[in-house]
């Protein structure tokens, strides 16, 4: 006799910590390879493929969600691809893993192209939050840093975001000398806006190594350059394990006193946030990662395709007990993980 997947009883699922007391909370998702820009930092220089299949279905996906909330206990999901807005089918694949009422945070990083005309669709599936890249306010800029993308259809879909979603924020990859000539612009655009910019630290993501010693500016040094222009910081707290309810990730927040403006750092190469990842990452081709900037991976595919929840769940906890505290950033500059980040998702 067939079982019905909601007649099964499930036990509570067991938390998974590990054993520097992290706990599983946060699964992101990268749901497509394909992309609508093709940033250097991201991308191989020769772009994306453009016929493709993708080797994960949305069904697929749904099921490493179900395992993830009901079997692991993990309450949020980040999508980001790629750019997770090119697949056909994503507000339908949100509107399906918002029937876990254990899963109180979905989030999406998106470059914003689409979001104008998508947001509305994504908003009423149920996205909470969005991150949205804009690493220059300069248009030639910002076509060049992304291989040709359209600054206003970024700016357009932050400002439909700003009054769609509950919270939005602006991820900005540090690039020197892009992003010390415009740090003032970054500090006033959170202000006008009220939208908490945050700073990543450039990645030697792909086999770009030039690239990387050409533009990577630390966090400590972008500080000294807002120290120069005169902002002081106030800190607002430090990653979830501070208490900073602002989201599962990696940032150390702070409000620009006198302003409005809020400005986050992941300072992912210089100072790593380890102790308090909580995450595991699927890359678009089923592979389970613990971090962007480790080798290790375990292929789901096989175990995905065959709906097989112990064998999920099994690897999903190995996965992530058995992370090291910490990346060696020495080790990742010197070897650039050989997915592009377009494949792993940011
Ligand atoms: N280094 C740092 N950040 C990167 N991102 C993509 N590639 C890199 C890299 N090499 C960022 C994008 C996006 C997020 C998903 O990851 O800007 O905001």
């Amino acid at each position: 006799m067939a079982v019905a997947e909601s007649d099964i009883v499930r036990a509570a699922p067991s938390p998974v910590v590990d054993r520097f007391g992290r706990r599983f909370r946060y699964v992101r998702l990268s749901v497509t390879d394909l992309c609508n820009l093709s940033c250097h930092y991201c991308n191989p220089a020769q772009g994306c493929a453009s016929t493709h299949q993708h080797k994960l279905s949305w069904d697929d996906l749904d099921f490493l969600v179900d395992v993830s909330v009901n079997d692991l206990g993990a309450e949020a999901v980040r999508i980001t691809g790629g750019e997770p807005l090119v697949r056909p089918g994503l507000a339908g694949f949100i509107r399906g893993i918002r029937r876990h009422a254990a899963l109180s945070d979905v989030a999406l990083t998106t470059n914003g192209v689409l979001l104008e005309r998508m947001g509305p669709a994504l908003r009423d599936a149920g996205v909470d939050r969005v991150n949205i890249s804009l690493d220059t306010f300069d248009a030639e800029r910002f076509a060049d840093i992304t291989r040709g993308g359209s600054l206003q259809r970024c700016l357009d879909g932050i400002e439909a975001a700003r009054t769609l979603f509950r919270r939005v924020k602006i991820n900005c990859v540090a690039l020197k000398p892009t992003v010390i000539a415009e740090l003032a612009d970054f500090v006033r655009f959170s202000h006008d806006k009220r939208i908490e910019v945050r700073f990543i630290e450039l990645m030697p993501i792909f086999d770009e190594k030039e690239y990387f010693h050409a533009h990577f500016i630390s966090i400590d040094d972008l500080r000294h350059h807002l120290d120069e222009l005169g902002f002081t910081l106030v800190p607002e707290g430090d990653g979830p394990a501070e208490g900073n309810t602002t989201g599962y990730g990696p940032a150390t927040t702070y409000r620009v006193a006198g302003t409005e403006a809020r400005i986050g750092f992941i300072s992912q190469m210089s100072n790593t946030k380890c102790l308090s990842c909580n995450k595991l990452r699927l890359t678009s081709d089923g592979a389970l990662k613990p971090c962007l900037l480790m080798p290790e991976e375990i292929d789901l595919l096989g175990p995905i395709h065959r709906r097989d929840r112990a064998a999920v769940g099994q690897a999903m906890r190995w996965q992530f007990m058995m992370r090291a505290d910490r990346y060696d950033t020495a080790i990742a500059v010197g070897q650039p993980v050989g997915r592009g980040m377009q494949a792993t998702g940011g």
